[in-house]
């Protein structure tokens, strides 16, 4: 069994260098099926995620070499089937992407039905929708999904019924190779659907509008390989290093980011009194006081993201007041806030809000990480705690963020990995 231990408290101090988007490039690495070529792709996040995907192109018939770490090429010149195994495709959320970029390619396409975070029901009817708007045949039996076409998927005008950030990508994916023009409104507009356009346009794509209302995109008959491209830095990253700062009363320059993407972050900052400065790629977050209470509401970009909802209740756990958080994207998002209680916070959750009181102190206890990101508000609680907090399941960690105990490190804190035979 693997669990980190943090040893708590700590003032974070220092740099730190953000990695490549998640989100980005788990669309874009199904992305480069589209190409019959090699397509070199840098600034690729070093994450169970990632290795997840490649395992998946590779299990398709994908050449993937590493140049470095962060930095790939793949060569999906020949492509062997459109049926991704179950077993690999079942782990994550994202796998739902090969539907869209194999779409693009093959008449026959079967995934699972993917998995991921636990954090409530997950419908894809508006994937499906997409698909079915393009020409597609769309089926969903025993778990798996059996995408099929007949002919070449054909544009056309496509209204999403919910602002939805993987129906958005698939659109996009599908589209992209479709005869005619593609018009898809309400759209959602977060950095990494205009980095999946902008990785596409260069491939030769005709994708308008990425981080509008209204996405155009005019079908091409194939992309060219690509010479090289990277991936943005990651917001919610660089939004969990932010928190952290704060709430640790730390001071720390987080850099490769892009501020423009963390201005919802950075506004809840200043609200909760933490001092924050911006520079071209790089932000300064630095905090002298215990925050002041605030309330936050989760919407679709540019709104306040649902990942960054679980750690910047941290804020408010330890504020000077009492705050309130509206969780508007995922509704069981709340099963950290149980542990966070076990750590001495005054949290009540229910439905849709939690009012979360102030605390003068987090104290360490042995808590879960329920997913991703409530697995990084624990590491900031333990940050924050007294005493020695034992995090465990954080394999769900380990799928987002590359290298933490050592970015962590860097700043000052010790956060101890262990593995124990179970
Ligand atoms: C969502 C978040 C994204 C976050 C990710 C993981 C938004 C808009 N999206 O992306 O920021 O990184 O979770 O936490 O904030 N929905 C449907 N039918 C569909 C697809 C989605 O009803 O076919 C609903 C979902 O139940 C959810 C909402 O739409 O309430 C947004 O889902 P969506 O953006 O598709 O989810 P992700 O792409 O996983």
């Amino acid at each position: 069994m693997e669990k980190f231990i943090v040893h708590g408290p700590c003032k974070l101090k220092g740099e730190v260098n953000i990695s490549g988007a998640k989100n980005a490039a788990v669309a874009i690495l199904p992305a480069t099926l589209l190409v019959k070529g090699k397509c070199h792709l840098e600034n690729v996040p070093n994450i169970s995620d990632i290795r997840a995907y490649v395992e998946i192109l590779e299990s398709l018939g994908s050449k993937i070499e590493y140049l470095s770490k962060n930095e790939m090429i793949i060569d999906n010149t020949d492509i062997s089937s459109a049926i991704a195994s179950s077993e690999l495709t079942s782990k994550f959320r994202a796998s739902y992407y090969l539907l869209g970029a194999l779409l693009g390619r093959f008449d026959k396409v079967q995934i699972s039905l993917p998995g991921g975070c636990n954090l409530g029901a997950r419908p894809i009817d508006q994937h499906i929708k997409v698909f079915e708007k393009l020409g597609a045949k769309v089926e969903v039996r025993s778990g798996n999904v059996y995408a099929t076409r007949t002919q070449t998927l054909k544009g056309t005008a496509i209204f999403l019924d919910i602002v939805s950030v993987g129906a958005t990508m698939n659109a996009i994916l599908a589209a992209t190779l479709a005869e005619g023009t593609t018009i898809i409104e309400n759209v959602a507009k977060e950095p990494h659907i205009v980095d999946l356009a902008n990785f596409l346009n260069s491939m030769g794509a005709k994708i308008k509008g990425a981080g509008t209302d209204t996405i155009k995109i005019t079908g091409v008959k194939e992309l060219h390989q690509v010479s090289s491209y990277s991936i943005i830095p990651d917001q919610i990253e660089t939004g969990t290093f932010m928190v952290a700062a704060a709430a640790t009363c730390g001071d720390v320059l987080i850099k490769n980011c892009i501020p423009k993407h963390m201005e919802p972050i950075t506004a809840k900052l200043l609200e909760a009194g933490a001092n924050v400065e911006e520079f071209a790629d790089s932000i300064r977050v630095s905090m002298d006081k215990k925050p002041n209470a605030f309330t936050v509401k989760t919407s679709p970009y540019p709104g306040f993201p649902t990942d960054m909802q679980p750690q910047i209740c941290i804020l408010l756990a330890i504020s000077t007041g009492t705050g309130m958080i509206v969780e508007n994207i995922w509704e069981s998002r709340f099963q950290y806030t149980d542990e966070l209680v076990k750590m001495g916070a005054d949290i009540s959750a229910h439905g849709t809000t939690a009012i979360v009181k102030g605390v003068d102190k987090l104290y360490s206890a042995p808590v879960r990480s329920h997913d991703l990101r409530a697995g990084a508000a624990m590491i900031i609680a333990g940050l924050v705690a007294d005493g020695n907090t034992e995090i465990y399941d954080i394999h769900h960690i380990l799928r987002g963020y590359e290298d933490i105990t050592t970015k962590f490190a860097n700043l000052g804190a010790n956060i101890e990995y262990i593995q124990e035979d179970d």
